[in-house]
């Protein structure tokens, strides 16, 4: 179904597609651990753009293609002519004579989108400022290992920035059919365009979006407590005016009080301590953290399989 798709965004899958990188990223976790072969890209090789830092996802997207049976190329922006004003519409088409996938990760989501239009191999979306797709499919697979297959009904209270993660979750959430609940200040709620667009796929699945300012009521009776960092990359600058406009949305013990006694938390990483999250919060719910922070590895592959395979 995926075969030569691009993967910009959650919102551009069917309901099927979703399931179809879900149960082979399982399928491919669980050939890993038992050291069964399954070189699906054989001879391939995907290039890996970045405009911006990142260990998880180089790291994971690069194993991720060896262990396919691929190769990967690391793609600088400091190095590419890109980085020097190169057009995206050309970089595309060079890049497609040489390659079988892009990764790429970047500001602005209409690059992703303008080089998904010009090459003619498919694009991952690695990370935009709009959108962050392989890390929110990669927290549904985990979310299944914790919570079991079923994930409609589920709820799932996100609080903090209204930034790219909360974006991707809207989506993620609409199609996987579970309750979808952002708390953060008014000012920084999630796109509006993206927040309209989720309620309509949401219509399809059973699945609800709300969008409050009140993090208690979010995290009230939820299976899923999520946060993100409060300056994401490209907001350095306004860290610390960030952190005063934050502060009553950290996910800490007491916040948690009003979550399911059952509750998992999940973070994206990078984390930033005593600021979106706690310390003994972090580390008292470490298992799904780094489980999450793992399954990059084997949602991207099965991304990678089912788009170049
Ligand atoms: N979560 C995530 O995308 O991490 P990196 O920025 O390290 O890739
Ligand atoms: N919202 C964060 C996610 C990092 C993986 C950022 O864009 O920096």
């Amino acid at each position: 179904m995926l075969k030569g798709k691009d993967m910009l965004s959650i919102h551009d899958l069917s309901v099927d597609e979703v399931e179809e990188i879900l149960a082979l990223a399982a399928e491919l976790k669980a050939k890993q651990k038992a050291g069964i072969r399954h070189h699906l890209l054989e001879g391939k090789t995907l290039g890996m753009i970045f405009e911006k830092s990142s260990t998880r996802t180089r790291v994971s997207f690069e194993v991720g293609m060896y262990q396919l049976g691929g190769q990967a190329l690391f793609l600088s922006n400091r190095d590419l002519q890109l980085g020097r004003g190169e057009p995206i519409k050309d970089t595309a088409r060079v890049l497609s004579r040489y390659l079988d996938g892009i990764m790429i990760r970047t500001y602005g989501h209409d690059r992703v989108v303008e080089l998904a239009e010009y090459a003619d191999i498919p694009v991952i979306n690695a990370l935009t400022d709009l959108l962050h797709p392989c890390q929110v499919l990669t927290d549904l697979l985990t979310i299944r290992e914790h919570k079991g297959k079923n994930l409609k009904g589920l709820k799932m209270a996100y609080v903090g920035d209204g930034n790219n993660m909360t974006n991707s979750y809207m989506y993620g959430c609409a199609k996987a059919g579970m309750e979808f609940v952002a708390a953060t200040p008014k000012a920084y709620q999630p796109d509006a365009e993206v927040t309209r667009l989720a309620k309509e796929d949401a219509t399809l699945t059973g699945a609800s979006i709300t969008l409050m300012e009140d993090p208690e009521e979010a995290v009230r009776d939820a299976d899923i407590v999520v946060t993100d960092t409060w300056a994401s990359m490209g907001q350095e600058a306004e860290h610390e005016e960030r952190k005063k406009i934050f502060a009553p949305y950290q996910v800490n013990k007491k916040l948690l009080s009003y979550a399911d006694k059952r509750v998992i938390v999940m973070h994206c990483l990078p984390a930033y301590r005593g600021e979106e999250i706690t310390e003994d919060v972090l580390e008292a719910h470490a298992n799904v953290i780094f489980d999450e922070a793992e399954n990059r590895l084997h949602t991207q592959k099965a991304i990678m399989a089912l788009t170049m395979g």
